[in-house]
């Protein structure tokens, strides 16, 4: 009798994603592999399995123990449900910045969620990656996966997506894009893409502007799971041991604009509802094509679903908010109402490190014409071209504040103004209508908010400024 044609479990629906031909403009083919349509809705499913089974081969996890990982989402989902199919407990730590709706996934497969405030270098113990090794050590039968230094992670791509991928364009293709997160995508399917082409398969990384993998300063950014992002008070910068630069013959920068744009646009045009990082590698992919024969077989790897941040990328709200999108030229906005770049009264902004008698001569400088000067306190370094993004805007100070500070003692010159921050100012993006902006001001304590254009500081807007631009009755 004929074998029946069905998966004995949900781990033999992990991988073994279809590739889909894009429409692109140039004359290379560049096909997508979705891998958003393994079972548990991201590549990090095949990493899942891979890093389990070698952990039970190697005696590491034991029936009755614990699966602990520091992930920005998809990899705890992967060893959740393989955690779930086979018996384990799982336990995943994010940060506050990973979507809602991968913290529900995670829920729903059955994991335990630690939430775990961002903006923790990596040495200190609330980082999520030194927090889960804390959580692994203390926890009877716990074992971290730890992807970014785990083997078997380059590997599953090794031994899974990159055969998949050569099967699938019967060896025609000639160049792979990936984001780089951990490296192990890039570094498995990448390797064995060389190695069985003789060399003949380019290996591109795509990655976020400001990411050190592309050589950017690691500052943060919005695509989440992408990229290398460096805090400012990092000891060491590690890189993770998944990652095998060698692999890689060149690496595309994508600002997040155009990584966010070209996502977009995907689902509307070509019905495809991919993730952030999909966006960037699609973007490097389109640069790749076009600069590529018309011989040329692209295969991009779009690693996640869209449905994961229908409250981020696909909202327009969270778009108008950061600066990604122009708004309704029609009405008002916020940037009618904000100096220009160049603009001599662009922002300006102190960084967390200034001592208080730096940040006085300054405030007292600017304050001209009896305005409360009211400056957002930024990131270190800080200046003219390294504009704070929105999450590294950690507060605000007065000249009103600091000197009454001053005079009853609980401050002294040479503090650092982070001892004594106010908090942040509120934050509209360039394209928000100029009369909503207006209302959300009246309501604040403050008088004063930063424009954020391409989520990164821009400029101070006042109220009086906005209601210049609002009709009366608003
Ligand atoms: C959505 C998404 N994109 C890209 C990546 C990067 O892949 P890798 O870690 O294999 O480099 C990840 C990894 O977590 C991811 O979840």
């Amino acid at each position: 009798m004929d074998a029946m044609d069905v998966y004995e479990s949900a781990l033999g629906l992990i991988g073994g994603t279809p590739l889909v031909r894009l429409r692109t403009e140039g004359a290379a083919a560049v096909y997508a592999k979705l891998e958003y349509l393994s079972i548990g809705g991201s590549a990090k499913d095949r990493i899942g399995l891979r890093m389990v089974e070698q952990a039970e081969k190697d005696g590491l996890l034991r029936p009755g123990g614990t699966v602990v990982e520091a992930t920005s989402g998809n990899t705890g989902i992967g060893l959740a449900l393989v955690a779930a199919e086979k018996g384990y407990r799982s336990l995943v730590v994010v940060t506050d910045r990973v979507s809602e709706e991968k913290v529900n996934t995670l829920r729903a497969f059955g994991a335990e969620v630690v939430i775990k405030p961002s903006g923790h270098p990596r040495q200190h113990p609330e980082h999520p990656m030194s927090f889960a090794a804390h959580l692994a050590a203390t926890t009877p039968g716990g074992w971290l996966a730890n992807q970014y230094d785990n083997p078997a992670n380059p590997e599953a791509h090794y031994l899974t997506t990159g055969p998949e991928i050569w099967r699938q364009t019967r060896g025609r293709v000639t160049h792979l894009v990936s984001c780089i997160g951990t490296g192990g995508t890039i570094s498995g399917a990448g390797r064995y893409l060389k190695e069985v082409s003789d060399g003949g398969v380019q290996v591109i990384g795509a990655d976020p502007a400001s990411s050190v993998y592309a050589g950017g300063d690691g500052r943060p950014y919005f695509i989440e799971a992408a990229g290398h992002f460096l805090h400012p008070d990092t000891e060491q910068d590690v890189w993770p041991t998944s990652y095998h630069p060698d692999v890689v013959d060149r690496i595309v920068p994508v600002a997040d604009r155009r990584a966010l744009h070209t996502l977009r646009q995907l689902a509307r045009d070509q019905g495809l509802l991919a993730g952030g990082s999909s966006g960037t590698a699609l973007a490097a992919a389109h640069e790749v094509a076009a600069g590529a024969g018309a011989d040329a077989v692209v295969v991009v790897i779009l690693p996640d679903s869209g449905r994961q941040y229908l409250s981020k990328y696909f909202n327009d709200t969270w778009m108008l908010r950061l600066g990604f999108l122009d708004g309704d030229a029609d009405a008002p906005r916020v940037a009618d109402a904000t100096p220009q770049d160049g603009d001599s009264a662009a922002l300006p902004y102190l960084n967390t490190r200034t001592p208080v008698g730096d940040a006085l001569n300054v405030l007292r400088a600017r304050n001209l014409a009896g305005v409360e000067p009211v400056l957002p306190a930024g990131p270190c370094p800080a200046g003219p071209d390294r504009r704070p993004t929105a999450p590294e805007l950690a507060g605000s100070v007065t000249l009103a504040g600091l000197e009454a500070a001053l005079q009853d003692g609980g401050a002294t010159l040479g503090d650092p103004l982070s001892d004594h921050l106010e908090p942040p100012l509120p934050q509209f993006g360039y394209g928000e209508p100029a009369h909503e902006a207006h209302g959300t001001l009246a309501r604040h304590p403050r008088d004063t908010a930063v424009v954020l254009r391409d989520g990164c500081a821009q400029a101070l807007v006042t109220s009086s400024g906005l209601s210049a631009l609002v009709p009366t009755g608003h």
